[in-house]
């Protein structure tokens, strides 16, 4: 007996040891990640194990006071915090106590919301789709990425791919709008920037998806609340975004708040297990979303911790955001037998795998550079610029207000946005700083230099009901040219926990803006937001509209250039504009009603003020006719579409091709139409170019039944593009 113990002993310890290196195989960087870590596992306590499945919070700053006392507090096993400091000198201590205090060295990995920029803010996730302009998009994720990294970061918990329809939900600034494609293509770009060719280079993060799943249908708009999502519409709406991150290889899933049609969607095994890890293969690992493992408790599908940990370990939840659920009743459940020991093994696998790939095991420290090395380099705030500039979106220019005539001399520069820095941000600004912030007055500044006069007038607020800045706001107007009427929404009006019952701003920003028209003067709004607005008595009252969201540190300059016409504006909603808070929802790609002709709405028209896709420019583009490569196509055939674009105008700018198909008979009713392809060109006046979709049925023309399973169906097809409506059918 003694004898096989011996040789049982042998066999372990060779197994584990690397043989050139004599260390543990875990530590041997030139072995295979997944020896690595069977080698780790076997070493592993099921305690050490349980510290990896939960996530804290720390460092709120790197003030000598805190840190003791915080680092002290932190187990040197624990799997990841919410790294909130910038100090990559703070990090490494962290990092050091669990390389050195910890008896395997299992480095921590280091989270935080990095949603559009880390000091480097740029606009939020919502004016980023009204780009159009996919390697921006990843340009900028990769920004942050580096900053991130160089700051003791590894992880953002970004991009939030919740296809969102209610713009009462203050989230809809966190998402990429209001269609499916959109998200997904987004969502790729985001996360091709934020983790780089390797997870392990020292410029990539690793990105997580969020909030899986159908966190966005929440009733009333109201953050939190329950989402009914049929299963039709999780599979046509909700999934794809989410599947197309997966297969873009990302690193790590969020689960959402939501009770999805009476599950939590953290305690989901169908949406968890079945589909992300069994289905789409995915191998990297779910974290809760902020305490939405014990969050079951509210909501009625657990009685205590202990149940609400098995329910969310069980369906595929590998790591416990903060609420400590994990860390107090994991190990029991296991004691218990409740939970097998393969299925902790096999949760831990996949943290490990992901600091693996992060190369955390070999590189556990950061540099130590100083601030001005990582962060606002000149090509960063390009970027950021770049990104503002392609986000702005021109909704009206009556009589060609905008640009700004030349004669101008005297601009009225009047609202709150005009000087306002704080609000520019946006909801999640990371470890931005206010102070960086270029407001629209100093965007004017530069653009002017002298050329003109800015008179200013803040006007009123942007809520309440003092109206005593009015009057000197209608003087400034009237001895000025034109007004430029700065307005909009408070940056805490959008995000988390934001929901609002009106998507209209309040009465006093209307009332300015009513008082400015008296003037008769040509009147320029400008607003920024988080969500869309309802600009139904805003509208008539302004000359043009141009919406800034929140366009992060460096929105001033591209706005003060769109509006005297040294840029052209390019970009084009991503979500529509209800004319009325009480038309939502409505978005582009609703089913035909059994009556089109009825079911209007009796005391306002049903049309939104703007649709989806809708965004002007200074130069004009005419197109071609459509040409298609066949009128027939089987199903493994593909089908080529081209126009011809020519820029007609007398300014260079970039014009967005959006692509739709309309599916008009199917065994599961279709949308009236649904973008399909999207790109960008930019094309100097006079040029011309060709657009081109290439149609591939089975990913353009399937659509998917209430359990994701594609159908392709034969018959007539439609494919649209502003205005143009060419016919093909599928043998
Ligand atoms: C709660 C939010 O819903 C989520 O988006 C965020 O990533 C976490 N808190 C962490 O801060």
């Amino acid at each position: 007996m003694r004898k096989l113990f011996f040789i049982s002993m042998l066999f372990l310890i060779s197994v584990s040891v690397s043989a050139k290196t004599k260390q543990p195989l875990y530590k041997d960087k030139n072995a295979p990640t997944e020896k690595r870590i069977n080698d780790l596992l076997k070493r592993m306590t099921l305690e050490e194990k349980v510290l990896q499945t939960n996530q804290w919070t720390y460092g709120k700053n790197a003030n000598a006071n805190n840190i003791e006392a915080s680092k002290k507090a932190v187990r040197p096993e624990i799997g990841s915090l919410i790294y909130r400091s910038i100090s990559p000198i703070y990090r490494n201590e962290i990092m050091k106590k669990a390389m050195e205090e910890s008896r395997l060295g299992i480095p921590i990995l280091m989270g935080f919301d990095v949603i559009h920029g880390y000091r480097t803010v740029y606009p939020i996730p919502l004016a980023q789709a009204c780009s159009w302009n996919r390697d921006l998009v990843s340009a900028a994720c990769a920004v942050a990425a580096k900053e991130s990294r160089l700051s003791g970061v590894d992880w953002t918990f970004s991009p939030m791919i919740d296809v969102a329809r209610d713009a009462r939900w203050g989230r809809v600034s966190e998402g990429y709008g209001e269609d499916t494609y959109a998200n997904s293509e987004f969502c790729v770009a985001s996360v091709k920037g934020y983790q780089g060719k390797n997870l392990s280079d020292q410029t990539s993060i690793a990105a997580c998806l969020k909030h899986y799943v159908g966190y966005s249908l929440s009733e009333g708009g109201r953050d939190y609340h329950y989402s009914d999502v049929s299963p039709q519409t999780l599979w046509e709406t909700f999934m794809p975004p989410y599947e197309a991150g997966v297969k873009a290889g990302v690193a790590t899933l969020m689960s959402g708040f939501n009770d999805m049609s009476g599950i939590p969607a953290s305690a989901n095994p169908y949406t968890l297990t079945e589909i992300l890890k069994k289905r789409w293969k995915h191998d990297g690992f779910v974290v809760s979303d902020w305490a939405s493992v014990e969050q079951q408790i509210n909501q009625g599908f657990a009685k205590d911790k202990k149940q609400a940990t098995y329910n969310a370990f069980m369906a595929g939840v590998e790591m416990d955001m903060v609420d400590n659920n994990y860390l107090e009743t994991l190990q029991q459940l296991v004691e218990e037998k409740k939970i097998p020991m393969k299925s902790i093994d096999e949760a831990v696998r996949r943290i490990l795998r992901i600091k693996f790939r992060l190369g955390l095991f070999d590189q556990p420290y950061v540099m130590e550079l100083p601030e001005k090395e990582r962060y606002y380099k000149p090509q960063y705030m390009e970027v950021a610029a770049k990104m503002a500039e392609e986000s702005y979106v021109l909704l009206k220019n009556k009589n060609n207000t905008l640009p700004l005539s030349k004669n101008f001399k005297q601009i009225a520069l009047i609202g709150p946005m005009v000087h306002n820095k704080v609000d520019m941000m946006g909801s999640w600004e990371a470890q931005g700083v206010t102070d960086v912030v270029e407001t629209i007055y100093q965007g004017f500044e530069k653009e002017y230099n002298g050329s003109a006069v800015l008179n200013y007038a803040k006007g009123c607020d942007f809520e309440g009901e003092d109206e005593s800045g009015i009057e000197e706001a209608i003087k400034v107007a009237e001895k000025s040219d034109i007004i430029i009427a700065c307005i909009g929404e408070k940056k805490d009006w959008s995000g988390e926990n934001a929901s609002r019952s009106t998507i209209a701003l309040p009465a006093i920003q209307e009332k300015l803006i009513a008082a400015l028209k008296k003037t008769g003067k040509p009147l320029v709004l400008v607003f920024s937001s988080g969500r869309p607005i309802e600009l139904v008595r805003l509208e008539p009252n302004a000359d043009a509209i141009l919406a800034i969201w929140q366009p992060g540190i460096a929105g001033g300059t591209p706005l003060a250039g769109i509006l005297s016409g040294r840029l052209n504006p390019s970009g084009k909603l991503a979500i529509t504009f209800p004319l009325t808070t009480g038309q939502i929802p409505t978005y582009y790609n609703m089913r035909q009603s059994a009556r089109p002709k009825q079911g209007k709405y009796q005391d306002i028209s049903t049309e939104p003020l703007y649709w989806f896709g809708h965004g002007l420019s200074y130069t004009s583009y005419s197109y071609g006719k459509v040409t298609l490569s066949a009128t027939k196509i089987t199903k493994t055939e593909k089908l080529i579409a081209e126009v011809e674009v020519t820029n007609t105008g007398a300014m260079d700018g970039k014009e967005i091709a959006l692509w739709y198909i309309s599916d008009p008979v199917a065994s599961i009713t279709r949308p009236m139409k649904e973008l399909k392809y999207f790109e960008k060109k930019e094309l100097k006046a006079g040029e011309k170019t060709i657009f081109r979709f290439e149609i591939d049925p089975m990913r353009d023309l399937s659509f998917p039944d209430s359990d994701g399973k594609r159908r392709l169906e034969v018959g007539d097809f439609y494919l649209t593009i502003y205005g143009q409506k060419v016919k093909f059918e599928l043998l």
